[in-house]
């Protein structure tokens, strides 16, 4: 097992907005998690990649046989996890080509131009970084980003969102590229959209309040849950 998540708090200050979330995510394994807004998908992803802004206050993180439950993001990083947030920071002063030429040069990683061709990012890389970009481009430079790290584990947050369909297509076939590479893959979505583009999705995983309320195989959730919408589609699931 690549990544195990046992009865997982994280909270904000004093709050608790995640709860008891368990989670298992094999090798090369890609994991959907679904839910309305606010429901901590989020969250999740910030605490498994160890950002300062939130807490866990409860459960384990094992990554790789190793408890990382209290290990810094920077740390995390080394590991092998890489986030691509769900709305990036514009950084003024720094090329996007500066950024992906010192990560290509510490990995090393020879298929980069199958990347940026996938993912149509040639235009921008001579641009300051996120700065101006729109939303379909902000998502495709970021996961470009994520992708040349090699990352054993992407954390995807809404790479879906505020996107045009060419650009969902081309985030799907990166996706796809990413897990077929070997890497495993946790794909935050609130629209569902890209998961009928994506070629093999192993779990689904539906978030309400906090908690993971329903895990099945896409063919089983994902008609239901994109038909009935969460509340109803969790309820006629759950019979
Ligand atoms: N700094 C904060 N203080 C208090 N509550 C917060 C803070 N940041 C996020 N939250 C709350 O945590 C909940 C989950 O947020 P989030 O993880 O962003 O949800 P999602 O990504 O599923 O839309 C929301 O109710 C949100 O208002
Ligand atoms: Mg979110």
């Amino acid at each position: 097992m690549l990544l195990k998540l046992s009865r997982l708090d994280v909270c904000i200050e004093a709050k608790k907005i995640v709860n008891g979330v368990d989670l298992s995510v094999g090798k090369g394994e890609l994991h959907i998690i679904m839910g309305p807004n606010g429901s901590g998908k989020s969250t999740l992803l910030s605490a498994i990649m160890g950002l300062p802004r939130v807490r866990i206050c409860g459960g384990t993180i094992v990554f790789n046989g190793i408890d990382i439950t209290n290990m810094p993001s920077y740390e995390r990083a080394k590991l092998g996890i890489a986030l691509a947030h769900q709305h990036p920071p514009e950084i003024k002063g720094v090329k996007f080509n500066e950024i992906a030429k010192a990560i290509i040069k510490k990995c090393g990683c020879s298929d980069y131009s199958i990347m940026s061709k996938i993912l149509k990012v040639d235009d921008l890389l001579h641009r300051d970084l996120f700065v101006g970009f729109s939303g379909g481009e902000k998502k495709r430079a970021e996961l470009f980003l994520v992708m040349l790290q090699s990352p054993k584990l992407a954390l995807l947050d809404e790479p879906d969102s505020g996107v045009d369909i060419e650009s969902i297509e081309s985030i799907a076939n990166a996706i796809d590229y990413l897990v077929s590479r070997g890497s495993s893959v946790i794909l935050v979505t609130h629209t569902g959209i890209i998961t009928n583009k994506l070629s093999r999705i192993n779990k689904v995983h539906i978030m309400m309040n906090g908690r993971f309320v329903y895990s099945g195989y896409p063919d089983e959730v994902l008609p239901i849950v994109m038909k009935f919408g969460y509340s109803k589609g969790v309820k006629m699931l759950a019979k």
